[in-house]
């Protein structure tokens, strides 16, 4: 089986016991995150008005219920918000959560991956979310021509993710511990799958730095406009806009 099928098969597998593993492995930090990455895109966006919101590897929908959570506390009205992932299990998990808004079509999903989002028309989406997903993605630089694609002129990106550290410096040789050492344990605790939570800090590693990121983005037409890491590195916050 090929490494982006296998990915997906695993998300399938842990999709029942995603969002209380997250909860517990995050400490609950991860919802500060998302806020964070709200309140930057609607920055970002001032004269935002009935946005169209792209939330690419939705997962089981947390980032969905945070825009739809933080949009009026903001200020801000969405129009609509479509989710995508590739992984079915993950999707049955979001349904359940977002079933009030999938009934009153404020909120789509759909079955997809990041390299081909067909479904949504060119230069139509105001902000396109990812969150702790690109990792996954092993068509990277196809998957970043398509947000380049779907976005609309000046256009704002979302990434929040794990990235790789150029230089580890002693904070980030202690969060490389709880990462690689007792992240897997609990996952597995919680999951029973060690694999799937051994595979967490592996990607990491295999993924790109910051800097990287930035470049990978410039080349599809995508500036980066802020860039932090938040808590203690572990977690960071990527914004950019379609120029
Ligand atoms: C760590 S979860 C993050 C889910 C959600 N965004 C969140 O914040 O909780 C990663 C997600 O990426 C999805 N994924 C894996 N490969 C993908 C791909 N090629 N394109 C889009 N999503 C992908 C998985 O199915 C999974 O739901």
């Amino acid at each position: 089986m090929d490494k982006q099928k296998q990915i997906i098969e695993m998300f399938d597998q842990i999709a029942p016991t995603y969002d209380s593993a997250n909860r517990i492995l995050s400490l609950g930090i991860d919802v500060k995150w998302r806020k964070e990455a709200c309140k930057k895109a609607f920055e970002y966006a001032p004269d935002l008005n009935k946005a169209v919101i792209l939330d690419v590897a939705c997962g089981t929908g947390d980032m969905i219920l945070h825009w739809r959570k933080n949009a009026s506390g903001f200020g801000k009205s969405i129009q609509k918000i479509i989710g995508i992932d590739p992984s079915e299990g993950m999707l049955e998990i979001a349904k359940e959560k977002l079933e009030k808004y999938l009934q009153s079509q404020e909120v789509e999903l759909l079955l997809g991956e990041a390299k081909n989002l067909k479904a949504v028309e060119s230069e139509s989406v105001d902000i396109l979310s990812i969150a702790y997903g690109l990792r996954n993605v092993v068509d990277l630089k196809e998957a970043l021509q398509e947000f380049a694609r779907v976005l609309k002129k000046n256009g704002i990106l979302i990434v929040l993710e794990f990235t790789k550290k150029e230089k580890e410096n002693f904070l980030d040789k202690i969060t490389g511990f709880y990462t690689k050492k007792v992240l897997p344990l609990i996952g597995a605790a919680v999951s029973r799958n060690y694999k799937a939570y051994r595979y967490l800090p592996d990607s990491i590693g295999e993924f790109l730095s910051v800097e990287r990121l930035k470049e990978e983005l410039n080349k599809v037409g995508i500036e980066t406009k802020f860039a932090k890491t938040y808590s203690a590195g572990i977690s960071t916050l990527l914004i950019g806009m379609k120029r």
